[in-house]
């Protein structure tokens, strides 16, 4: 099956998923977008209400804000793929529970890595970041890049915190600065298959978990 189809029947499945609790209180199912062929995967938590509301990652504030990151790198949104940690909104947008997300990850985010296998994934925010870099903190590792199971990550802020605590957005900016040069590095890589303890001189990660 090529990725393309792989996608969308992920997406099929999402979109009448009953695995877990979150289904109940579900308006539309987010399964995520962007071409099969991406090089770059972003992974936020989960719906909000207007992803909730319209069926699509990231079209809220944050999403606007997200936009305007990858403006800043002369990159669209149609060319990323985005996707969230949860398909589904947690209700009153409280935090998505462990057997949540092991669900999700398991049954619809691990394939939809596999089909896509971008060249680089970003995590936007913790729940992202804590399926890769399991004893990670967030305000020490965002922006540097990581090897985990042969795939490089580069954790980041959600963009939602740069909303809420302005003196992280310019942090975001600069990490979000630095992604051509590691999409450059990454294809240019032959480490994918048997990852190097450490890539660009960044830290390697202490311990990995799900992927
Ligand atoms: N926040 C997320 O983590 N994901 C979305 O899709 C929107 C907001």
């Amino acid at each position: 099956m090529s990725a393309k189809d792989e996608l969308e029947q992920i997406a099929q499945q999402v979109a009448q998923c009953q695995l877990c609790e979150l289904h109940f209180s579900r308006k539309r199912a987010v399964p995520g977008e962007g071409p099969a062929n991406a090089e770059i995967m972003f992974i936020g938590e989960g719906p909000g209400f207007h992803e909730n509301e319209q069926g699509r990652p990231f079209v809220g504030a944050a999403g606007k804000f997200l936009d305007e990151l990858l403006g800043k790198i002369g990159m669209r949104r149609d060319q990323v793929y985005i996707t969230n940690v949860v398909k589904c909104r947690p209700p009153s947008n409280r935090d998505p529970k462990p057997e949540e997300v092991e669900i999700c990850t398991k049954h619809y985010l691990e394939r939809q890595i596999q089909a896509i296998n971008p060249k680089v994934i970003i995590t936007l925010g913790r729940y992202s970041m804590g399926l890769f870099l399991s004893n990670a903190k967030i305000s020490e590792v965002h922006g540097q890049s990581f090897w985990v199971k042969g795939r490089l990550i580069v954790p980041m802020y959600h963009p939602a915190a740069g909303l809420h605590q302005l003196s992280l957005k310019p942090v975001i900016e600069k990490d979000f600065l630095r992604l051509p040069e590691l999409l450059e590095k990454s294809r240019h890589s032959e480490q994918e298959s048997t990852p190097p303890s450490s890539f660009d001189s960044d830290q390697p990660a202490k311990q990995l978990s799900l992927f």
